[in-house]
């Protein structure tokens, strides 16, 4: 059976738990965090950025950028209610400055053409619709603003064995994107200046970076919609419409 969501939020809920402690933290997450955000210091260097993180998880990821990029401001989403409670104390630690909600990654609750950089780490291969996810982060980005995915390197004889025996054997029925594919989903979606590198290691990652157009494709969002995890208690948080400040 095709992972979709109901799999990805049992996954997830059940994961959130011990997520932080994982032995992956060290192996495969760390290192494609750092390799992100040295890709952003050097695209961004001090200047303030809005940054969308897709599929924050917990929120380390945003964390780090924040603490690297003071002049940052980072939003996050995530499908999963319970890997952004499990998050709590950073988003309370960085108020102000990180904003978590509860959204699909199809669906990003956000005006078209809001972020300089949206960034995916570790995520993508949990997308049922990866089509239409790259389409909603490159509909949100400013034109020439940049997408940063990373995921799973699985073209390679280790690759494939990691991704698609081992990780598929715990986790299901995930899709790994081949970097020719990745290439393809950017191109269609109508991103420019398509670039990939491959991060060797014990669990190989693949960075594939690209520069969004002008105008950005219109929003399938008719207004702001949006389920913030702010108040951990309220699931249902009111609505909160991304401010622009230009
Ligand atoms: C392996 S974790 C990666 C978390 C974080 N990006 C990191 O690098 O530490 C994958 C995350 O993707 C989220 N996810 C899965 N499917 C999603 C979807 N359709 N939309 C948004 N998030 C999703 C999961 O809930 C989980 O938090």
């Amino acid at each position: 059976m095709a992972y979709d969501r109901d799999q990805a939020t049992h996954e997830f809920t059940r994961w959130s738990e011990s997520y932080d402690r994982s032995i992956l933290q060290w192996l495969l997450f760390g290192p494609s965090h750092r390799a992100l955000i040295r890709r952003i210091r050097t695209v961004v260097e001090d200047r303030p950025a809005r940054i969308l993180d897709v599929g924050c998880g917990t929120g380390v990821f945003a964390s780090r950028i924040r603490e690297s990029l003071p002049n940052a401001k980072v939003w996050g989403i995530d499908l999963v209610a319970e890997m952004l409670t499990k998050g709590a104390e950073r988003w309370r630690q960085h108020a102000g400055h990180i904003q978590p909600a509860q959204a699909d990654s199809e669906r990003l609750p956000f005006a078209s053409g809001t972020f300089d950089i949206v960034t995916c780490a570790n995520s993508f291969h949990h997308y049922p619709h990866q089509d239409r996810a790259i389409a909603e982060m490159h509909r949100v980005l400013r034109p020439g603003g940049r997408l940063m995915l990373i995921d799973g390197y699985r073209d390679g004889l280790w690759g494939w064995f990691i991704y698609d025996v081992c990780v598929a054997g715990v986790e299901g029925d995930v899709h790994h994107a081949s970097s020719k594919r990745f290439r393809e989903l950017f191109a269609q979606a109508g991103l420019r200046a398509i670039a990939q590198k491959v991060h060797r290691g014990p669990a190989p990652f693949l960075l594939t970076e690209a520069v969004a157009t002008d105008p950005a494709p219109s929003s399938i969002f008719p207004s702001p919609h949006f389920r913030g995890v702010m108040g951990l208690a309220n699931r249902e948080a009111s609505a909160s419409a991304i401010p622009r400040e230009d």
